[in-house]
């Protein structure tokens, strides 16, 4: 990977990288199109990377169609398909013990605190990730805007030849943030899902940018009335800090189990 990366940016060939689990989605696609669009080489991973998952159930049951996604890839034209294994990616142990970077409180809120270790393990792979792939530019979904604050946060601390793009939330027609796991919803489970999205719509409606409390108040009693759901968290965060906002301009933030699927989503406050 490294030769060939060398080597196309010697000839002055700039590359793209997007970092997945698989199961891709359209959700992923549009970050392997903006790559497309953006550089002359697009490289995409696919990790199912252990030392993120803090409950050994969902390591096991997350969803793996390498051969469906590697025709996904094709078609939208990415150039390389890196597909490492566990020992490549941590060769001396299975836990992959990282230096402690220093995130200034990112990834102790909201997923941090929810998920014991997990940005811990997003931290130990991206580094890894990017430390093989070299100077590039790595597009991220806002999704994940919690890890994309982590990982801006990483390569800023450990000065990696990396430009991080972050990329607007793909969702399905009736509202529902595409993901992996949402193939793990029952078919009625499904229908229930979209309930999370038209919350933080509402969410959006009703942030005045100093009445956080009682926009948390209402979404918790809005959860605990749908017996199926049940709340993680549900914060309206500074989407600098992802301490609690102060001001108009924030991110509501969401984490919901709906039967044994836990599903993330978030909007932008304005
Ligand atoms: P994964 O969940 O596969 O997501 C890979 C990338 O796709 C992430 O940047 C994520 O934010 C983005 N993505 C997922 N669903 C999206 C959607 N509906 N709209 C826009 N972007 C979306 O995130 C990870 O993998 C891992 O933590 C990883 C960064 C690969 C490290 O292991």
């Amino acid at each position: 990977m490294r030769e060939t990366l060398d080597a196309a940016r010697n000839s002055g060939k700039r590359i793209g990288f997007v970092p997945t689990m698989g199961a891709l989605h359209a959700g992923h696609i549009a970050l392997v199109e903006r790559a497309r669009a953006d550089n002359d080489i697009v490289v995409v991973s696919i990790f199912v990377n252990p030392t993120q998952f803090n409950d050994p159930s969902d390591l096991k049951n997350y969803p793996r169609t390498p051969e469906a996604d590697a025709r996904m890839l094709e078609a939208a034209h990415c150039d390389i398909l890196f597909l490492p294994e566990v020992v490549e990616m941590y060769p001396e142990t299975a836990t992959g013990n990282s230096q402690t970077i220093q995130l200034n409180g990112l990834d102790e809120v909201m997923e941090g605190r929810f998920r014991p270790g997990h940005f811990n393990g997003v931290v130990n792979i991206v580094s890894r990730l990017f430390n093989v792939i070299g100077e590039c530019r790595a597009y991220f979904g806002e999704k994940d805007f919690q890890q994309l604050a982590v990982v801006r946060r990483m390569t800023h601390e450990l000065s990696l030849p990396v430009e991080i793009v972050g990329c607007p939330i793909i969702r399905e027609s009736d509202g529902l943030a595409m993901s992996s796991r949402n193939v793990r919803l029952t078919p009625e489970e499904r229908i229930t899902a979209p309930f999370i999205y038209k919350t933080l719509q509402k969410v959006k409606q009703l942030w005045a940018g100093d009445n956080a409390d009682e926009v948390k108040r209402l979404v918790e009693e809005a959860f605990a009335a749908q017996p199926e759901f049940k709340l993680d968290y549900f914060e309206i965060a500074d989407r600098d800090t992802l301490q609690p906002a102060t001001q108009r301009r924030a991110v509501a933030c969401i984490a919901v189990f709906l039967g044994k699927v836990r599903l993330i989503d978030n909007i932008l406050l304005d």
